[in-house]
């Protein structure tokens, strides 16, 4: 039988975003957080890198600002931009007041007097400012505020529950436009539950897993972008699919990252025959913008027909690299690569979504009641290419803004009452799984080929072509069977590349990470792509 529930605060995702934002409520207010697997299951456990923020006295708020902004391939927000970088300090307190164990500089660094944390580089920064956790950033951040967010009473935990739809009033034919709460699958029992809330909150990452070769966790299947579509949110700028220059180049390392701050801390990119050519591409070298390393790691590979190009750090003392490095040292020698002595091999790899549900300051989305935060949202932060270690930052500054945003609200919503139960009357189970498993793998396949580091109209009208044929299929078998955890991340990644391929369309021109062989430069005048649904609520 499937149960119903009620919350003041649905809050979608247990990751940087969602315990950030269920944390910052108050204590009274009875909160839901989900997460589709386990609550580890998002991208933030992963992250190796670090938090950028302003923390020291010789760095500015305005240098962050213009770092971003030259990142960012003049698409940025700088309304957005300066919003969130001047709230970065007090958002990295927050985390400290939570007691995430950020690496202390030890000894004290001369250059960043009066505070004790050590700061690291990645591309595009002119400062050092990465607060990290050694190179397991994510880790220390998700579990302190997992341990706090245990510790609170009226945060309900939700594992294995995979939201499959919004319930908002268009879609139950009642007057308004508002957000109810949501549909969810119970992995366990298998039944769809009705979880009804007066405010719901997306913060479901990101969608790198449309691609073949990700950095991501296998969950990043742009569900909130796809369910916020659904409902008549309007998306942004989809078309800036971010690659992470440097994954380890492995079978078996399922594109295993290795972090930006190797190059902070001098790592070098090698040629097999040794020789560096970042230098070719731009004169920051190795710390360039990941757009352009990217780009030129996939030119090189091209040019010579390699495999992968190589990551050197073993110049560093092998001390310094097993403290600052420890997760990355220790994964590489699983595979026999000691990065003390060895060069590492790397290709890029799919990393972070860069577009996705339109927001403002708050989080907003178009339809009342219903946010979207972190890596789900589009804030205008990031422009065509985001810059290294803004995105956590991202989750922190709005999840805070959001949870604000709806303690103002608070008085004139009540819980919606009555839902009606999701409706299986007319769907059986499926014998036909396979069917699944191998749309999974065509979809992933030509979004890498078609829709990748460097396209071209032709590439994109393949792509476009075979995601409407695999729209079709997956909604014929959506209507007939029940639902499954892989049929709803097939669906809504179905969706969401429909969604990058028709903005990458749009796109007549060259810029940050979209780059197209059919117009190779920048238009002088920079719009962001915005996608209106049909059912837009606006
Ligand atoms: P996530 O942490 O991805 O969490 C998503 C949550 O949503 C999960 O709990 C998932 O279960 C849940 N969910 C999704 N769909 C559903 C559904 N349908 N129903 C129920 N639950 C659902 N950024 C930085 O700033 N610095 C770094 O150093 C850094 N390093 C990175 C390293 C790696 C390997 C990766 C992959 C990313 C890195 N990033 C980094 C990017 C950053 O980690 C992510 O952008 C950020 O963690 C996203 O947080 P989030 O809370 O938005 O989503
Ligand atoms: C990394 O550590 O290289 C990832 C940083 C990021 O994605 O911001």
């Amino acid at each position: 039988m499937s149960q119903h529930f009620q919350h003041d605060v649905l809050v979608i995702g247990s990751g940087a975003a969602g315990l950030s934002l269920a944390l910052t409520l108050p204590e009274h207010l009875r909160i839901a957080v989900l997460s589709k697997g386990d609550l580890a299951n998002g991208s933030t456990f992963w992250a190796q890198g670090g938090v950028a923020a302003v923390l020291d006295d010789t760095d500015t708020v305005q240098s962050h600002v213009e770092d971003t902004l030259n990142a960012g391939g003049g698409l940025c927000h700088e309304d957005a931009v300066r919003f969130t970088v001047e709230h970065s300090r007090e958002a990295i307190q927050w985390l400290i007041d939570q007691g995430v164990p950020f690496t202390r500089d030890e000894p004290a660094d001369p250059d960043h007097p009066g505070f004790e944390f050590h700061l690291t580089r990645e591309g595009g920064h002119s400062h050092r400012r990465i607060i990290h956790a050694a190179d397991a950033t994510g880790a220390a951040i998700f579990k302190t505020l997992l341990d706090q967010a245990r510790q609170r009473p009226n945060i309900e935990l939700l594992e294995q529950r995979v939201a499959v739809d919004l319930i908002t009033e268009p879609r139950l034919g009642i007057e308004g436009d508002r957000c109810l709460g949501a549909y969810v699958l119970n992995r366990a029992s298998g039944e769809v539950d009705t979880f009804g809330s007066r405010f719901t909150v997306l913060a479901t990452g990101g969608a790198a897993k449309v691609y073949l070769y990700t950095s991501n966790p296998d969950g990043a299947c742009g569900d909130g972008i796809a369910m916020a579509w659904r409902s008549g949110c309007r998306v942004a700028n989809l078309e800036f699919n971010q690659f992470h220059p440097t994954c380890l180049y492995h079978p078996q390392a399922k594109s295993f990252l290795i972090t930006e701050a190797l190059r902070g801390e001098g790592a070098h990119l090698k040629l097999p025959n040794g020789e560096r050519f970042m230098h070719r591409f731009d004169p920051r070298g190795e710390l360039a913008p990941r757009d352009i390393v990217a780009r030129a790691i996939d030119h090189e590979m091209k040019r010579l027909g390699i495999d992968c190009v190589y990551l050197d750090i073993s110049h560093q003392p092998s001390t310094f690299i097993k403290t600052h490095f420890p997760t990355v040292y220790e994964r590489c020698l699983e595979f026999s690569i000691d990065i003390t002595e060895q060069a590492i091999p790397v290709v890029p790899a799919a990393h972070y979504t860069c577009g996705g549900v339109m927001v403002d300051g708050h989080g907003r989305t178009d339809v009342p009641g219903l946010y979207a935060i972190g890596e789900t949202s589009f804030t205008g932060l990031h422009g065509a290419n985001r810059m290294a270690s803004n995105s956590l930052l991202e989750c922190f500054v709005y999840a805070r803004s959001a949870a604000q945003d709806i303690l103002c609200q608070l008085q004139q919503v009540a819980i919606p009452s009555a839902l009606p139960s999701w409706d299986a009357s007319q769907v059986t189970d499926s014998d036909e799984d396979v069917i699944i498993a191998h749309n999974w793998d065509e979809l992933r396949r030509f979004m890498w080929d078609y829709v990748g580091i460097v396209r071209t109209n032709k590439r994109l009208q393949r792509a476009q072509h075979r995601v409407r044929l695999l729209l079709d299929e997956i909604d014929e078998f959506y209507s007939n069977y029940k639902v499954s955890r892989d049929l709803i991340e097939l669906r809504n990644l179905a969706q969401v590349a429909e969604l990058m391929i028709r903005s990458a369309m749009a796109r007549q021109e060259s810029r940050g990470l979209h780059y197209t062989l059919d117009y190779p430069h920048m238009l002088p005048e920079a719009l962001d792509t915005i996608l209106v649904p049909t059912t837009y609520a606006g």
